[in-house]
């Protein structure tokens, strides 16, 4: 079973969040997932989820709410230096931050490791493992840019959350589809959430006109 860690920070977009986290759990990966306090705000205000702030708590409701099975949803609180992938020793597969803060952003840029979501990034990152963040600001400044490029250039991916039209989306659903469907595909984690572009299924008539 592949182990997949995922942090929900205080940014809009929990629905991206929380929806990965079921995709995660429906394609049978191990989930180890850690949030902010901040998110915890915007999971009541987004999504009208209470996160518990105890992990076992939180651990028991997500995953009756998800299905999950018998220990493949683990909680850990944002303090938890005992926890896995807070060791190079068992990073895990891959990480990603969905939300992400511009604040968990540049710590992770700065190396701070002053929390276990900053901590893991930094381990991900060292121990090269996929490091999936889905930042979320309009407009961005110099700094965040800075920050997002130095993460780049530090083998993270990063992916906004950036939904395309070409797919004709119709619901809100679809369009947290379309960006969750890009993470999972960085995360290496198999899906059929959205057709892809030039797939037979869905590739239109060939053109009948040239111009
Ligand atoms: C409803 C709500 C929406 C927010 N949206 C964003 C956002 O889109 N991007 C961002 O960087 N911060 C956003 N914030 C501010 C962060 O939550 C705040 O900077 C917090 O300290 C981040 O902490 P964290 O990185 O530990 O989650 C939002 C806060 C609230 C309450």
């Amino acid at each position: 079973m592949r182990t997949i860690t995922l942090a929900l920070t205080g940014a809009s977009g929990m629905p991206y969040g929380l929806r990965l986290l079921e995709c995660l759990l429906e394609a049978g990966t191990r989930v180890q997932l850690l949030y902010s306090a901040a998110a915890q705000i915007v999971a009541k205000q987004e999504c009208a989820l209470t996160l518990p702030t105890q992990p076992r708590e939180a651990a028991r409701s997500l995953g009756e709410r998800y299905g999950a099975r018998q220990d493949q949803l683990l909680v850990y609180a944002r303090d938890d230096w005992l926890a896995p992938m807070a060791s190079g020793s068992n990073p895990g597969d891959a990480m990603a931050i969905c939300p992400c803060t511009m604040g968990t952003l540049g710590a992770i840029a700065g190396g701070l490791a002053d929390n276990l979501i900053e901590r893991a990034a930094d381990v991900i990152l060292k121990e090269r493992r996929p490091l999936v963040l889905v930042p979320r600001e309009t407009p961005l400044s110099t700094i965040h840019l800075d920050n997002m490029l130095r993460l780049a250039q530090a083998g993270a991916i990063i992916l906004p959350p950036a939904p395309g039209f070409y797919t004709q989306p119709r619901t809100i659903d679809d369009l947290v589809d379309f960006v969750v469907a890009r993470v999972l595909d960085h995360l290496g984690v198999a899906h059929d959430l959205v057709a892809r572009w030039g797939d037979a299924r869905e590739r239109p008539g060939p053109p009948t006109e040239t111009v």
